[in-house]
């Protein structure tokens, strides 16, 4: 008697038996229905796109391909035990998955690329507890921040998570992109080869993101990441960042195009380097009143304002009587005008506090991106902190040091 196996058994079989060696969940029932329900919900709510099939399941292969040394027997008992127990241990895949057969460093033009909306929706369940980490971990994350809401969820669903030991390399320079990354935890220091001599350029404590440019731009790995510490990260396949990320781009560009121009302190830049700039930033929006950067903080962003006005506001050096510690309007910025950059110039914590006047839209861009991007902008900068101090000469008759 021969049996017929019907269509598709098979792959949704093997997608799920991928993801429970991916995940080990400890209840194989309660991660079946969470996968099943999910592969049904993304398949009946996406009726244009490719459900979940063999080219998924060979898209998860090769993720689970990265890890597929990575016995349980090789992991200490602590690790086993930890909370992070049912999650999945990185190991820097072998070359052979780590490169990409062939990869064009021509500059990635998002207009030319259109989503034919067939294209097939990666997802990895995760318990609700994974997946309010992982909404956590991303929520500051400036590419995800132009993306409307369905699209950011599926960026979610798509995302696995990695575990990373001390001094792993997430990324080395020159290879092939394969992830994006979003930091949970850790300390990573970023690594940048000059004159075949690798500088340790900055780092990423415990938030950010890393491993956008290989995806966008098609190029090799432009910096090595090294976990200094046992770590977690988030990680979205090429594929999702390039049709959800890279091809929001098109859509970023035209938004920011002219107004980035406009922007003073950007006019000095050739145009493809604004575009990169535009690439990267987020959009964030502030209401009345909101803080935007606090004095005496530690920095991690520089702003533009893109609508709205904000105040720089310091605390007044008077040490006592009812003046003491009270904030002192110092200056006001809108449309085009930049702050934020400062602390991120001299190294040293957030110079004043900076609130919404009404509501305010803001581009924002990370210290990393500012360093890459902004390095020519640094002068101009620079010399503006001379008036910064006449400014508090003239409010509170002497200079604070603003200077590194
Ligand atoms: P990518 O080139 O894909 O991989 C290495 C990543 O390091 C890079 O993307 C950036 O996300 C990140 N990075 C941080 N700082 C730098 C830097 N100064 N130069 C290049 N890449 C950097
Ligand atoms: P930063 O110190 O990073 O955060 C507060 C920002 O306020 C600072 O960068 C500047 O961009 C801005 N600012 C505007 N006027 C002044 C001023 N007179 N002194 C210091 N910061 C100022």
């Amino acid at each position: 008697m021969s049996i017929e196996i019907p269509a598709g058994l098979t792959d949704l079989l093997k997608g799920y038996t991928v993801e429970v060696l991916r995940s080990r969940p400890p209840d194989l029932v309660e991660f079946a229905i969470q996968y099943f329900s999910r592969l049904k919900e993304s398949n009946t709510s996406r009726p244009t796109s490719r459900p979940l099939n063999l080219t998924q399941s060979q898209t998860e292969r090769k993720v689970v391909s990265f890890e597929e040394d990575a016995q349980p027997s090789e992991l200490s008992a602590d690790e086993e035990d930890d909370e992070f127990s049912d999650e999945l241990h990185f190991k820097p895949p072998p070359p052979k998955f780590n490169r990409r057969v062939s990869v064009c460093a021509e500059a990635y033009n998002p207009d030319d690329d259109v989503d034919d909306g067939n294209e097939p929706r990666i997802v990895h369940p995760k318990a609700d507890q994974q997946r309010q980490r992982l909404q956590e971990a991303c929520k500051d994350i400036l590419l995800f921040k132009t993306l409307d809401p369905e699209q950011f969820s599926e960026v979610l669903d798509a995302m696995f998570e990695v575990l990373v030991k001390p001094e792993e390399h997430i990324i080395d320079q020159g290879d092939d992109g394969d992830n994006f990354y979003v930091i949970e935890r850790g300390v990573y220091d970023i690594l940048v080869k000059k004159d075949g001599v690798n500088i340790c350029v900055g780092k990423y404590d415990n938030k950010g993101s890393f491993g956008e440019l290989a995806l966008m731009y098609n190029t090799p790995r432009a910096a090595t990441i090294i976990a200094k510490q046992q770590g977690a990260l988030w990680a979205l396949d090429r594929a999702t960042f390039h049709r959800l990320i890279v091809r929001n781009n098109a859509n970023k560009r035209k938004m920011y195009e002219a107004f980035v121009e406009s922007v003073p302190l950007l006019k000095s830049l050739e145009l493809s380097e604004r575009m990169k700039i535009v690439d990267v930033l987020g959009m964030k929006s502030f209401k009345d009143g909101e803080l935007i950067i606090s004095q005496g903080d530690e920095a991690h962003c520089f702003y533009i304002v893109e609508s709205g006005v904000v105040k720089i506001m310091m605390k007044s050096k008077t040490k006592a009587g009812p003046m003491a510690n009270e904030e002192v309007e110092i200056a006001r910025c809108s449309r085009g005008q930049y702050f934020g950059e400062l602390a991120l110039v001299t190294n040293k914590p957030r110079a004043a506090s900076v609130y919404a006047v009404g509501e305010t839209k803001c581009l924002v861009m990370d210290v990393q991106a500012f360093e890459r991007l902004l390095g020519s902008c640094k002068e101009i900068m620079k010399r503006n902190i001379a008036s910064y101090e006449e400014q508090l000469v003239a409010l509170f008759g002497s200079s604070a040091d603003l200077r590194n």
